[in-house]
């Protein structure tokens, strides 16, 4: 396996790919089975499997978790190694950008407005521009023909696919399932930080969710209903602080009244410090 920490190094290996099918996994590092699921899919599907890791700054607010985020650099080889990764791009901020500071003076990509309404974007201002923008340059960088995301992150994939589609990008993304602890818990870097209780009360997120979706499934297409019936079982989680719990379009992101063929059934909450997500499909396929 291939460990690369520079541009230069990477550009000489893109070079040699020239002619393979190359996939990529963007992650942040601190790697668990859910950035194992995509690695595996990418490798059952490509020629040539490039892991990148990046904790971007970019996509941290001034109040976030930059600092604190969760960097585990050798075990992340390790499974990488482990898991038949062909190259690891793991650069310093430094090989990013010039700018030795925040990297706020530079070239952004803006999702459109219209993604930005709902979810996570009012709560996070600025995250999904930095999503885009480091997105952007690792596609442009690696020049891979496909590119795994995780649906686990919906927004994130929903706002890189219509940046795929606006600036013609010769890439397809694959949006990968949810990978979940047994009892439901959505697999995030972030869980490190839950205590055994908070973990408990995290799992309120995935109950109320599975919830929403049952009572759906039960025959109420109306958002009153399946918001309802999820707001019942976040009721029984007094310690989950609720940011938001909203029934949308997978693709356009828009509030829906009522889900006939598919809807996006997305929530955020804190858990003490802890800002987790999750959601849910409700597709008739
Ligand atoms: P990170 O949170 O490390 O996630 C990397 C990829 O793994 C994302 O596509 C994410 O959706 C996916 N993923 C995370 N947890 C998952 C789970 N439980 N099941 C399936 N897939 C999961 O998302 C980012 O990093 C960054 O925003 C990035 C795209 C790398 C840009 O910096």
């Amino acid at each position: 396996m291939h460990w690369l920490r520079t541009v230069t190094a990477l550009r000489e290996h893109v070079a040699a790919w020239r002619g393979s099918t190359v996939g990529l996994v963007p992650t942040m590092g601190s790697l668990h089975e859910g950035h194992l699921s995509l690695i595996r899919r990418c490798r059952q599907e490509c020629e040539v499997t490039v892991v990148s890791i990046f904790v971007n700054p970019l996509q941290f607010g001034p109040a976030e978790d930059l600092e604190r985020y969760p960097r585990n650099l050798e075990a992340d080889r390790a499974m990488c190694e482990a898991a038949g990764v062909d190259a690891v791009f793991a650069p310093d901020p430094e090989e990013m950008w010039a700018d030795q500071g925040s990297g706020a003076d530079r070239t952004w990509v803006m999702p459109p407005d219209s993604l930005l309404k709902t979810l996570c974007a009012p709560h996070r201002p600025g995250h999904f521009r930095g999503v885009a923008t480091i997105v952007l340059q690792l596609l442009h960088l690696v020049q891979p023909q496909r590119a795994y995301f995780g649906q686990k992150d919906a927004q994130q994939l929903a706002i890189l696919q219509r940046m795929v589609e606006d600036l013609q990008l010769p890439v397809t993304l694959v949006p990968c399932p949810t990978v979940r602890d047994p009892d439901g818990l959505a697999l995030s870097s972030r869980n490190q930080y839950l205590s055994t209780s908070e973990r408990q009360v995290a799992l309120g997120l995935y109950r109320a969710l599975r919830r929403g979706y049952e009572h759906w499934r039960a025959g109420d297409p109306s958002a009153e209903g399946i918001l309802a019936a999820a707001q019942a079982e976040l009721s029984r989680y007094p310690q989950l602080q609720l940011q938001y719990l909203e029934l949308v379009h997978p693709q356009t992101l828009q509030p829906l009244q009522r889900v006939d063929s598919q809807g996006l059934l997305a929530a955020a909450a804190y858990v003490g410090q802890t800002r987790l997500i999750d959601n849910l499909l409700l597709s008739v396929t």
